[in-house]
């Protein structure tokens, strides 16, 4: 990682502040802090994982779990969590803490905020997180999101202005890797799986699937063809609110807490009793509508940041989202669904008050099939809004790319693992910046930002990804006031790591 400044000679690169410089140290000082501190030990590893129903996988997990153990903190703790890559084949790694304005030289990016963690060490992630809400975390190297490390990350405000008698966390999660013990053979189950059906097959390229090994962010370029030539399915599959084109892989599980819905999550307690859910997407490739049978959710939260509540049947989420929801629970067994839009499969978790079997794993609650409400319908909460000014700096932030070529981007460059820095969106501490996503493609992207909280226009609410739907505009804001380099990207783990990612870096 010795060269990256070396390349682009000629152009005028503007200095960008250093992910450990003395801007990020000071903004850092400012962070209200309670002076706690949680020590963690995370350990990435190989593991046997039981994803219920006789089915074990073998992948790569945090301690051995999956989803990987919640982590919880008060707002204004420090977490000091110590990462030990005992990853297979030499893979290197790093974990990014999804949605936190945290100090830039601990986000977890390589190569721009650190080198990744080589196999057999050590790194100490310690920052403090001053924003409680909904969040997770993952590493930031290749597609190993995808296969299995991943963890929720909880931010307990010590002021909770909701009342609830229980809170439960929800993670959905498309499981492609390991089903049978190997990438591969759980491919070769897909396509037998796909027998007679309307399909395509693309090559992926130079693609690390979830098999074999991982890029080494030494030498991550998604452009050189690598050692991985996987081929993808594609389905013509549509979804009345994502839009058409979109080929998808074929998942064989979609997950809730690491559960299929053959053998789901149970969650009890007593007719009558309010709870908050706190939903997170990790999946690598699947937006999800969620609905709870024969309830209507109350949303509270998007990305951890207060919003107007609002009733809904169901609520879209996409890859790298979250939402918070409370609901009063009636009396019986309800299946609260994940159905994977536009796919046509679903993962399912129980909530148990009274008694009654349990619904079929392929159960549709009819609330699915309500109103559906996505981040665009929804409103911040006034003490979150930002306070109405012109932006400063706009930058135009085209998404391109198609299915075929595999050439995700932005502005119609790859991003250049070897060369972070080479085409930075610029941004100056202080200032008011508009961000217009514009998406050429036929594909939509769930577009997030590191280390800040944006609000979508007009009194939209607070988030740090955001679906862009395919020939549409959608703008964003934020302050700039967490110096430093932060990636902005699409978390579909696969676009995101053809080259739909770009650097946004202080000046
Ligand atoms: Cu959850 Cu840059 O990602
Ligand atoms: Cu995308």
């Amino acid at each position: 990682a010795g060269a990256l400044a070396a390349c682009s000679s000629s152009s005028s690169t503007p200095a960008l502040i250093s992910p450990s410089g003395p801007a990020v140290a000071a903004a850092d000082k400012k962070r209200a802090k309670s002076g706690r501190t949680h020590e963690l030990p995370l350990t990435a590893a190989r593991a046997m994982v039981d994803l219920g129903a006789g089915i074990t996988a073998g992948t790569w997990a945090f301690s051995g779990q999956l989803p990987g153990k919640e982590v919880r903190v008060s707002a204004g703790d420090t977490l000091a969590a110590t990462l030990s890559n005992q990853l297979p084949d030499r893979a290197t790694t790093s974990i990014h803490w999804h949605g936190i304005a945290l100090r830039n030289d601990m986000d977890g990016a390589p190569p721009a905020t650190q080198s990744a963690v080589r196999a057999g060490r050590n790194f100490t992630y310690r920052f403090t997180a001053d924003a409680p809400g909904t969040y997770f975390f993952h590493p930031h190297v290749g597609v190993q999101l995808d296969r299995g490390l991943y963890a929720p990350l909880i931010v307990e405000d010590p002021r909770e202005p909701l009342s609830y008698d229980e809170e439960w966390v929800i993670v959905l999660d498309d499981w492609l890797d390991g089903v049978t013990g190997t990438p591969d053979e759980a491919f070769a189950e897909l396509r037998q799986g796909m027998g007679g059906m309307h399909s395509e097959e693309h090559d992926m390229g130079g693609m690390d699937m979830g098999g074999g090994t991982d890029t080494p962010s030494s030498s991550p370029s998604p452009s050189s063809g690598s050692d991985m030539s996987m081929r993808f399915m594609l389905m013509g599959a549509r979804s009345p609110l994502l839009g058409g084109d979109a080929g998808d892989v074929k998942y064989p599980h979609h997950l809730i807490n690491g559960r299929v819905p053959a053998d789901p999550d149970v969650f009890r307690t007593k007719p009558g009793k309010r709870v908050r859910l706190r939903l997170i997407n990790a999946g690598g490739d699947t937006a999800y509508r969620v609905a709870l049978g024969g309830h209507q959710l109350t949303l509270t939260h998007t990305d951890g940041f207060p919003i107007r509540h609002q009733q809904v049947d169901t609520v879209l989420i996409g890859m790298g989202e979250r939402y918070d929801a409370l609901v009063t629970l009636g009396d019986g067994v309800f299946p609260l669904v994940a159905l994977a839009e536009g796919k046509n499969a679903s993962g399912m978790a129980l909530i148990r008050t009274g008694s009654g079997g349990p619904p079929k794993p392929t159960t549709r609650p009819k609330e699915l099939d309500g109103k559906i409400t996505t981040a665009s319908q929804l409103r911040a909460a006034d003490d979150v809004r930002l306070a109405s000014k012109k932006a400063d700096q706009v930058h135009r932030i085209e998404l391109t790319g198609g299915m075929m070529a595999y050439d995700w981007a932005i502005n119609g460059k790859r991003f250049d693992m070897n060369n972070p820095t080479a085409n930075p969106i610029t941004v100056e501490e202080g200032r008011r910046v508009r961000l217009d996503f514009v998406n050429t493609t036929t594909m939509w992207h769930p577009m997030h930002l590191h280390g800040h909280t944006y609000q979508l226009s007009s009194g939209g609410p607070r988030k740090d990804t955001a679906i862009v739907l395919p020939k549409r505009t959608l703008s964003v804001f934020f302050d700039a006031d967490n110096p430093g380099q932060w990636m902005l990207h699409c978390h579909n783990a696969y676009h995101g790591e053809a080259g739909m990612m770009a650097l946004v870096g202080y000046q």
